[in-house]
This record gives C-alpha cells, sequence and structure tokens, in this order.
C-alpha cells in the first residue's frame, strides 16, 4: 500500500464501503473475539510538557497523585479477575521512577496473575526497556502522536520524532510487542500527515495502533483549539485495518468520550477489535486529565458495547 492508495481510502471511498471492509478483514484475521485490557493509570506525575496533554509538567493546577506496589498489585488482581487479557500499566513520563523499581512489580505481578504485562511509561533508555523485557512485560505502548518531524517538533518542546523512532526501535529489537498510536484533528495537522501517520505505523510494523481526536483540555495552551472529528477518526481507523490486517486496534477512550457505548461500539464497527476498560481507583481517576470531559470506560460499559456491538469476550 502506497501514500496515494491510503490517500483514495482515507478522503475518497464512501463510508459505507470502508466500513465493510475493514469489518470484513477484521473478521476473516481476528474472527469476532473483542480482547479487552485492563487499564490502570498509575501515576500522573509528567516531566513532558506536550502542548495538547493536562498531564503536561507546567500544568500546576493538576493535583499529582502515584500509586503504591501495594495498591498497583490488589488491582492487577482485580483486573485478572475481571478476565481481561492483560493489564496495562500507563503513567506520565516519570524519570523518578527508577526502572528497578517497576521491575520487581512487573515479576510480581505475572508470578501473582499471570496477566501478561503491557507498558505505557514513555521514552526511557533502551537499558530500561530491557530491564523491564527480562522482568517479563511482553507488551509496550507508545504512541508516535504525530508522523510529521516539524509538527512534533512544535507539539513536544524539547523532543524529536527522531527520539521517538530510536525508543519504538528499541522495544521493537528487543522483542516486545510494539503499539504506536496518533492522535487525529491535533491543530496544525494536515490531510498529508494523516497519510503518513497510517503509512509510519504500517512502516514500523506495530501490532497494535491506537488513534483518537484530537480534545481539548483546559489547562494546556491548546484549550481554544477546535476537536477533531470521530467520523474522520472511525475512517482513520477503518483505513489502518485494512493496511495493518493483523494489528491489534482498539476503540480508544478519547473515542469513547462523547458517548462512552456507542462510541466504542462504532470503533468495533470500524475494524477494532479491542477496548480497554480502566481499573484506575475513583479517587484518583479525575487527576488523570489527560483531555476534558475523558470518559472513565468501566467494565459494565464494555460488555455492553461488546455485545451491542454482535461480538464476543471472555470477561467473566
Ligand atoms: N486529546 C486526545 N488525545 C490526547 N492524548 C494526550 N492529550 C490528548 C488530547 N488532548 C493522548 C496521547 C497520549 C495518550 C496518553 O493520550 O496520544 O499518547
Ligand atoms: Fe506526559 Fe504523555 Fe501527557 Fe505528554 S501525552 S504530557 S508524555 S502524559
Amino acid at each position: 500500500m502506497r501514500y496515494n492508495d491510503i490517500a483514495t481510502l482515507l478522503f475518497h471511498t464512501p463510508l459505507e464501503d470502508l466500513l465493510r471492509r475493514a469489518d470484513a478483514l477484521r473478521r476473516r484475521h481476528h474472527g469476532d473475539h473483542v480482547y479487552v485490557r485492563g487499564l490502570l493509570e498509575f501515576g500522573n506525575v509528567c516531566i513532558c510538557n506536550c502542548r495538547y496533554c493536562g498531564l503536561r509538567h507546567a500544568n500546576t493546577r493538576l493535583p499529582r497523585y502515584r500509586l503504591s506496589p501495594r495498591d498497583i498489585l490488589s488491582i492487577a488482581e482485580t483486573i485478572a479477575a475481571s478476565g481481561a487479557d492483560t493489564i496495562v500499566l500507563q503513567s506520565g513520563e516519570d524519570p523518578s521512577l527508577p526502572a528497578t523499581a517497576l521491575a520487581p512489580l512487573i515479576s510480581t505481578i505475572r508470578e501473582r496473575t499471570g496477566l501478561a504485562v503491557t507498558l505505557s511509561v514513555g521514552e526511557r533508555p533502551r537499558a530500561d526497556y530491557a530491564l523491564w523485557k527480562d522482568a517479563g512485560a511482553t507488551r509496550y505502548l507508545l504512541k508516535h502522536e504525530t508522523a510529521d518531524p516539524d509538527l512534533y517538533a512544535r507539539l513536544h518542546p524539547g523532543r524529536t520524532l527522531a527520539e521517538r523512532l530510536r525508543c519504538l526501535d528499541d522495544l521493537i529489537d528487543l522483542g516486545y510487542a510494539t503499539g504506536s498510536g496518533f492522535i487525529v484533528g491535533l491543530p496544525g495537522q494536515t490531510p498529508e500527515i494523516l497519510v503518513k501517520d497510517i503509512l509510519l505505523a504500517r512502516a514500523l510494523g506495530v501490532k497494535m495502533c491506537g488513534v483518537g481526536p484530537f480534545i481539548p483540555q483546559a489547562d494546556t495552551p491548546l484549550r481554544e483549539a477546535p476537536p477533531g472529528s470521530v467520523a474522520l477518526t472511525l475512517r482513520v481507523m477503518a483505513v489502518l485495518r485494512l493496511a495493518l490486517p493483523h494489528a491489534y486496534l482498539p476503540a480508544t477512550t478519547a473515542l469513547a468520550t462523547l458517548d462512552p457505548v456507542a462510541g466504542q461500539r462504532d470503533g468495533l464497527r470500524a475494524g477494532g477489535n479491542v477496548l480497554m476498560p480502566s481499573f484506575t481507583p475513583d479517587k484518583y481517576r479525575g487527576n488523570y486529565r489527560i483531555y476534558d470531559n475523558k470518559a472513565c470506560i468501566r467494565l459494565e460499559e464494555v460488555k455492553e458495547a461488546i455485545t451491542r456491538a454482535g461480538r464476543t469476550h471472555s470477561l467473566r
């Protein structure tokens, strides 16, 4: 698939055709099963200043938290009991969390629950990724966010797309099932950049790819920017399914923010085959405010969305 093929699918193919093709391909390669990942947002401390994100370091209005290893373990047990396939340990980029502190937690979760461990804790030296791999982590999520180097640099002060790609290369090289993803409707994004996002995900050969619409957050420099289109996000998901037939494609929380059940169901109909309910404790949920009105996707809504989409799961 080349640039022009993707551009045609994305911008000129009638929506019904696109969704039908994506849905057929999803069924052929994955069947009707929906994979469920239990998401634990275990800390919101972040040194980065991504201009779109409410967790950015410069946002002093956000109360910060870090869950204790004890709490993390007990939530891992809850996730295992729910029947989810994996625990996703996600946090802001927090260098004060030493790699050597996360490693024993990973091995204990593996021993006590048997859950696959997915990490999503940002950019780190290769040695950290290697340590966590040895401890038993098998999957890693690190979105490339945007495939355009200039837009990337403008939105991520002090960071470069090249560094991001170095991290993704390291993760893939170390044998992680690696996931990327990007945001649809970022201020400054052009249709050409969106095509490049899909091409990059394909070139990296990622095993997972999460896309969601941009949603403005009041305590960020992009507070006044218009939100990304949900309809376009669904088109992007469908094209991703055609470009990456074997990949795991989640219906993201951002997609579900306007209407949790309908948003997730639509994502499942646009080629998606993964949902990510949150197991973050209620008292911290409000502080993981990446964007405003962030939905909290609970297990019950996940089950309902799967049923409404006519699909199957192995949740208890
Ligand atoms: N709108 C949509 N998605 C966002 N993210 C961060 N801020 C926003 C926003 N304002 C996404 C990024 C990041 C993930 C944790 O949340 O893609 O990787
Ligand atoms: Fe930090 Fe991730 Fe938000 Fe960037 S997107 S500010 S790295 S939590």
